[in-house]
């Protein structure tokens, strides 16, 4: 059992947070999570969660969250907590996930600028050579963007854009997110069914997943299918 760092920043894409967190539980693990100051805001737009005044969330904001299992095995620090112990190389965890990453934390983490929790836990998932994922969310990205994800990919970190794949046939969102938070939890070993594992195009679809495709919203009406 390990102990992961999941940062969440003001990117969009709270819903791949929460899919990962309950995903790192159900593996096995404990979570260490920490909201952004950004990041509260859109977590309280996106998902109506809301953060305590310094970024925390209160042990009955978690359940409500992320269920009652996975709470349990959650424990969240303020992104100001730069005492906590994610600051610090000599506390062991399996690995650090910006989810969703926005350009602002990218940029900071890039050039070693740890200006809170976040960012020193990235930091320090660099420096002592653990796995580092990063989960970029904005469009289009300029070359900045880019610069800054290819300067960590060279030093080690992993990218992983919140970019779903479409063709395991996703009919619901989850299914979309599934699909994102599947590659991160493989990329990091953690045993997952978190997104539908591509068996071959004659295969049927896995079940819960799938079917055949929507009919098609810009297709006139009485068009020929
Ligand atoms: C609703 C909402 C959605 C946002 N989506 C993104 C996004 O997808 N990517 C991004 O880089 N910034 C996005 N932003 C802007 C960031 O939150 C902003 O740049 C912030 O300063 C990032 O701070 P942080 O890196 O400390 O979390 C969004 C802001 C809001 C309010």
């Amino acid at each position: 059992m390990s102990r992961y760092f999941v940062g969440i920043t003001g990117g969009s894409g709270h819903a791949y947070s929460r899919a990962l967190v309950r995903g790192l539980v159900s593996g096995g693990h404990d979570v260490d999570l920490s909201v952004t100051e950004a990041g509260a805001k859109v977590l309280l737009h996106e998902e109506g969660i809301a953060a305590r005044a310094d970024g925390s969330l209160a042990e009955d904001t978690l359940t409500t969250w992320l269920g009652p299992e996975v709470s349990r095995s959650v424990r969240s620090f303020s992104t100001s907590a730069i005492e906590a112990p994610p600051s610090s190389g000599t506390s062991l965890t399996g690995g650090v996930i910006l989810c969703p990453c926005s350009m602002g934390t990218l940029a900071r983490v890039a050039v070693g600028f740890s200006s809170n929790l976040v960012e020193r836990a990235a930091d320090v998932a660099l420096k002592e050579g653990r796995p580092m994922v990063v989960v970029p969310r904005e469009a289009p990205y300029s070359e900045i963007h880019l610069e800054n994800m290819l300067r960590l990919a060279r030093r080690g970190a992993i990218v992983i854009p919140a970019s779903p794949g479409f063709y395991h046939h996703p009919k619901t969102i989850d299914d979309l997110v599934g699909h994102v938070v599947g590659k991160i939890l493989d990329r990091l070993g953690v045993e997952n069914a978190a997104g539908a594992r591509w068996q071959g195009l004659d295969a049927p679809d896995e079940p819960g997943i799938g079917g055949p495709p929507p009919p098609d919203p810009l297709a006139s009406p009485g068009a020929a299918p």
